[in-house]
């Protein structure tokens, strides 16, 4: 697959349906609950999961607009949970025969530019149709299954998921960077009580994992589900899984010049966090532009531990076993 350096806009002759659906979502907005939101002053719970207001126009105009094909590939995630490295990963062992290591896509582009994020591109109308993108075309969304349009469910996903303290630590860093300038900053105590009681963007972050994990189990030819930590611990293996999932396992010449470690080592934190465009490039998520270095922090398993009382892990992990209890899923010590 290969993305143009600009995406052709196409005008839809369907204005009066946009005028409804912009009528629909005023009237959302003013009538579904709403809560403290991490970087904007309100989430909204749009069928069952906490949205900002974009993300619900988004998510209506998604439904209403994108034509998906059979031959997609989709990376879903919570946010915070590996999305920038399994870009990475994703994009480099599809596009291996394209790709030399010496002068990689990924030395000049930063991996959540590779891909387009549905949730992002869908934020504004008229909309990219993505017809310029050769098959297999990748996206990427932090959208929960259940939100998904109907037609999309049918092509392949890859869900990428991790242990909920170290996800709750890097978003509470993460949306501080990006919070309203007119709002005070997000007290790390806010964001816990927020997060536990399900109150984040895309959250609760346990029914949007369910709802990849039991999908998973229905088709598993269909879902890859991943986790951070099986990839910090086997990513040569996981690489593998992915070429073979996307349809085009590792052939024994290239096995012979190791191009799956060559992508392992392209991908890593340390490789990409020190290259020049993910230190000084940009990255437009649709409501402004983010420092590509904000997608890496610090890379670590267990990064909660410097953040949480022991009171708070117990809290957390209590709420991560009941909500999980019997789905055959777990996190942390228990997985
Ligand atoms: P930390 O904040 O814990 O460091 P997402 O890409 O879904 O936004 O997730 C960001 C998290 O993934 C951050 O976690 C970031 O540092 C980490 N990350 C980004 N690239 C990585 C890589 N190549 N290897 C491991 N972790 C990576």
């Amino acid at each position: 697959m290969s993305i143009p350096p600009s995406l052709p806009i196409t005008e839809s002759k369907e204005d009066g349906d946009y005028i409804k659906l912009c009528k629909e979502y005023d009237y959302l907005i003013e009538t579904i609950p709403k809560g403290n939101g991490w970087n904007v002053k309100h989430l909204y719970k749009y069928n069952g999961f906490w949205l900002n207001p974009i993300g619900i126009k988004a998510n209506l105009l998604l439904h209403a607009y994108f034509k998906s094909h059979p031959t997609d590939i989709f990376l879903a995630s919570f946010m915070k949970s590996g999305t920038t490295w399994l870009k990475a990963l994703m994009i480099s062992t599809i596009n291996r025969h394209r790709y030399n290591f010496t002068d990689h896509h990924l030395h000049h582009h930063g991996p959540q530019s590779t891909f387009p994020s549905i949730d992002i591109e869908f934020q504004s109308y008229p909309i990219t149709d993505f017809m310029h993108i050769s098959a297999p075309r990748l996206f990427a969304t932090h959208l929960p299954r259940t939100l998904l349009p109907p037609s999309v469910t049918s092509c392949k996903f890859i869900y990428i998921c991790r242990d909920p303290k170290d996800v709750l630590v890097s978003k509470w860093f993460f949306m501080n960077k990006i919070r309203d300038t007119d709002l005070p900053p997000l007290s790390f105590d806010e964001a816990f009580d927020l997060f536990c009681q399900g109150i984040s963007d895309f959250g609760p972050f346990w029914e949007h994992v369910l709802s990849y994990w039991r999908a998973s189990l229905d088709a598993p030819d269909k879902i890859l589900f991943l986790k951070y930590e099986e990839v910090k611990e086997q990513p040569e293996a996981v690489v593998r899984k992915l070429a073979t999932f996307m349809g085009e396992p590792f052939t024994a010449e290239e096995d012979e010049q190791r191009v799956a470690e060559n992508i392992v080592n392209m991908c890593s934190f340390e490789n990409l966090s020190n290259l020049e465009v993910n230190k000084t490039g940009v990255f437009n998520i649709g409501i402004g532009k983010v420092g590509n270095r904000e997608f890496f922090r610090k890379g670590k398993i267990g990064d909660w531990k410097n953040y949480m009382t022991e009171e708070m892990k117990q809290r957390i992990d209590g709420i991560t076993h009941e909500k999980l209890k019997g789905s055959g899923l777990a996190f942390g010590e228990n997985a």
